[in-house]
């Protein structure tokens, strides 16, 4: 993905609570919105291949609707197995109702 913030959403699709998959490039990304402070990480857990924007938010934690793995929102880590590997962070950016997505911030395991 370039070096570039791209708009992805307008704020108002994603209310705090919710989640919503969008697509960078050639990367799916998914948007949080933890009580209004909004993240972007990989929906693709990094376990097998599942939208993790088909399973649970609880608590700033999203569940894997596959196997059940739990992912930090946050850090992007996994809480618990079987995932192994961190989620793959992207900056992100509100300007009005613009929600934009840039490059990846951190991608640790
Ligand atoms: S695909 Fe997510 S835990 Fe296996």
């Amino acid at each position: 993905m370039a070096d570039e913030f791209v708009k992805v959403a307008s704020l108002s699709d994603i209310p705090p609570g919710d989640m919503v998959s969008v697509t960078v490039g050639a990367d799916e990304v998914l948007l949080v919105n933890l009580d209004g402070d909004l993240h972007a990480c990989d929906d693709i857990c990094s376990h097998a291949y599942a939208n993790l924007s088909e399973g649970d938010l609880e608590e700033g934690e999203i569940v894997c609707p596959l196997h059940g793995a739990v992912f930090d929102v946050a850090s992007g880590r996994p809480v618990t197995p079987p995932a192994t590997e961190a989620l793959r962070k992207f900056a992100i950016r509100v300007d009005g109702d613009d929600v934009m997505v840039g490059p990846v911030i951190a991608a640790d395991d």
